[in-house]
């Protein structure tokens, strides 16, 4: 290959990379993997400058930009750091700044480096005000009102404190371990798709629509960054410590050395100690401390010449490879997991591996007994990297194939297209199946039958109690006591919360139903818009297509589903048993067409209603609502401090802006 080649197959394999982290928020490679590959196409780049191409993944710092927010163009542009990987990395940067300063003397900060996601606040006259995420670095989302529920970022500063009437101050939310494992294990009793780690699920978190999930989610910050044209002194550590008096959390892990091998120190001394810290850090800072020297070295185009990160190494054993099991989870997907000797990896004894699908296991190529080289990175769950070749014998073990058949029923593996799991399509035969399909169809935001884990379930189904959802309707007191008095209070419990879930209404039980890539919100559109299971059941392809934001592959899935007798059985049962399978009257009352046809754009702090609510009542009188303005835009919903960027561009397109009080006339 030659390098040019190479140079294109590396931006579109970023390309990937960057899509499943930034957007997916589903990581497939460490950040270490990531940012060696894109120092390998920086260095290609450098070689040939005929190949430039400003749309190069090494032409951005990521965007997280999202569509729900006002955007908010920062003050100053949020740079990133330039990472070192090695102590003679950071002994070229020292070095660098020793030159850079002509001999005079300098301190560096020395902090951790905290692995969530950085914010930006703006105080006025001692109050928070504003509140915006990274984005791409120039503009990011104003999050203002869910940075207002983290406990650890004061609205108000300290009474008498020397703060100036204007500053910003920089750091990085984060959701502390313990939090990170409490929102998991409720998520996988909610058979919801877990975080891969704490910075997704901070991440996730931020960008909620609803104020009071973020609340409920216990995020912390830790600020790192004091910027504005008046400032407490020339030292940064020392400006840091005035934060601290003020009211921010200020890491107590910084301090001012001078000389490389406190630097290296400092290193050392982390790399082992941050295991027990209540966040997740993946490295260290160094910034020099004087302002005036800060800005005598000045920036590249990306990041200061006075700061640089230093990442750790992810930890990394080997340890033998005994087995590999499959596993067949809701949907059927088929998942490889390595079995190994156990082995102390990061604090905890780790003896199994995910080695995510067919493709991947390939690459590794694995035999049984091989010495495999397991990492655990900043993701939770810990990988194979690769086979430890120091210890590959003439006489190795079988190659690991995958399978053909279904471990659990036998059934004859399928792909589908543009996907890299293999299926088992037995949906109606295969009990992981079976049971995770009634597992979702009582989950919290489906049914909420709660007395229902996954355990009773697959006790019931042992027991040959139920086969399917609707089974659960026909489930009496005494079949599920034994006729035993001890259980019969829990009996009744869950009988009177299956009863309890036949109110439940029309569009959760949409949901609940498990039809392919019809999710919460899919599922809300729909019943909106075909108000009853019989008319979407009768709904041709042409129609289903015609309902905004469901494209083909939702479609496709919604005509299949219907089509396979067995779900028209079920449905027909659900309804003998009395489950909501239309829009109740007051849900039909609620409904009009009157902002039919209408795209509409909410910005800005209302007085009346929640943006959710205002969001509501768009679909609910047939209006279509869209994060950004574009020339299809019919008006702006705008509330207060509606943002500029937003009102730039309204203004630029000539679309209307109405209040909350007109928008209401409006549908009445
Ligand atoms: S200072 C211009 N200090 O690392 C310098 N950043 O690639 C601005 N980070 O986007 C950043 N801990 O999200 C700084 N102690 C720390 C940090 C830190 C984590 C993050 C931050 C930034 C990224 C740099």
């Amino acid at each position: 290959m030659t390098e040019q080649d190479r140079i294109l197959q590396l931006r579109e394999e970023l390309h990937r990379h960057n899509y499943n982290y930034y957007i997916l928020n589903t990581p497939t490679i460490s950040d270490q993997e990531f940012d060696a590959l894109l120092r390998e196409l920086s260095d290609l780049e450098a070689l040939h400058p005929e190949m430039a191409d400003p749309n190069s993944p090494t032409q951005r710092v990521g965007s997280d930009l999202s569509q729900d927010f006002d955007t908010f163009v920062h003050v100053r542009p949020m740079l990133s750091l330039s990472n070192t990987y090695n102590k003679a990395e950071v002994a070229e940067f020292y070095n660098r700044v020793r030159e850079g300063l002509a001999g005079e003397d300098f301190e560096i900060c020395c902090e951790l480096k905290f692995d969530g996601l950085s914010i930006s606040l703006h105080y006025e006259d001692g109050q928070l005000v504003r509140a915006v995420t990274r984005g791409d670095g120039v503009q990011g989302d104003d999050v203002t009102a869910n940075v207002r529920t983290i406990r650890s970022i004061p609205l108000l500063l300290q009474q008498g404190g020397d703060w100036p009437a204007s500053f910003e101050i920089r750091g990085e939310v984060l959701m502390p371990w313990t939090s990170f494992e409490e929102l998991n294990r409720q998520r996988e009793a909610n058979e919801e798709q877990l975080f891969a780690n704490p910075r997704n699920a901070a991440s996730g978190t931020l960008k909620n629509k609803s104020t009071a999930v973020v609340a409920e989610r216990r995020l912390d910050a830790y600020l790192y960054y004091l910027l504005g044209d008046v400032l407490p002194t020339d030292g940064h550590y020392e400006n840091m410590m005035a934060a601290r008096r003020w009211g921010f959390k200020v890491s107590e892990a910084m301090c001012k050395v001078r000389t490389l091998d406190d630097i290296y120190v400092f290193i050392d001394h982390w790399d082992l100690e941050r295991k027990n810290l209540p966040v997740a850090t993946d490295g260290i800072v160094l910034k020099v401390n004087s302002l005036r020297q800060q800005r005598t070295l000045g920036m590249t185009a990306k990041s200061p010449r006075w700061a640089i990160a230093y990442k750790f190494q992810a930890e990394q054993q080997s340890t033998v490879l005994r087995e590999v099991t499959f596993q067949v989870g809701r949907t059927g997907a088929v998942t490889p997991v390595a079995n190994m000797d156990p082995v102390q990896l990061s604090g905890t004894i780790v003896r199994r591996a995910t080695l995510h699908n067919a493709d991947f296991m390939a690459q590794l190529d694995l035999h049984l007994g091989d010495h495999v080289l397991v990492e655990k990175g900043g993701e939770i769950i810990p990988k194979i990297v690769a086979v430890d070749e120091a210890f590959i014998t003439p006489q190795r073990g079988p190659r690991v194939e995958f399978i053909s058949r279904c471990p659990e029923c036998g059934a004859e593996l399928v792909r589908y297209e543009g996907e890299a799991a293999w299926y088992c399509p037995n949906e109606t035969g295969c009990p992981p199946q079976i049971k995770g399909r009634i597992e979702h169809f009582v989950s919290r935001r489906a049914m909420n039958i709660d007395t229902l884990g996954p355990e009773t379930i697959d006790d019931f189904y042992a027991r040959g109690l139920i086969h399917d959802y609707a089974d659960l309707y026909d489930l009496t007191v005494d079949q599920l006591s034994g006729f035993g008095d001890s259980r019969i209070v829990s009996a009744r419990k869950t009988i009177m919360a299956i009863e309890k879930s036949k109110h439940v209404p029309f569009e959760r039980v949409l949901f609940a139903l498990g039809i392919r890539f019809v999710g919460e919100t899919v599922a809300k559109t729909l019943a909106r818009r075909f108000r009853s299971i019989d008319a979407l059941a009768r709904a041709s392809l042409d129609e289903l297509l015609q309902v905004n934001t469901i494209g083909e592959a939702i479609a496709e899935s919604v005509i299949r589903w219907f089509a396979d007798a067995d779900n028209a059985f079920l449905v027909e049962r659900l309804r003998s048993q009395g489950v909501q399978l239309q829009l109740s009257e007051q849900a039909l009352a609620e409904q009009s067409d009157r902002l039919a046809g209408k795209t509409i754009v909410i910005s800005g702090v209302f007085q009346h209603h929640s943006r959710d609510e205002y969001k509501a009542l768009i679909e609910q009188h047939g209006g279509k609502n869209t994060g950004s303005i574009s020339a299809k835009t019919s008006f702006i919903l705008a509330g207060d401090n509606m943002g500029p960027a937003k009102l730039e561009k309204a203004q630029k397109l000539g679309v209307p802006i109405i209040n909350e009080d007109d928008f209401l006339a409006l549908i009445q």
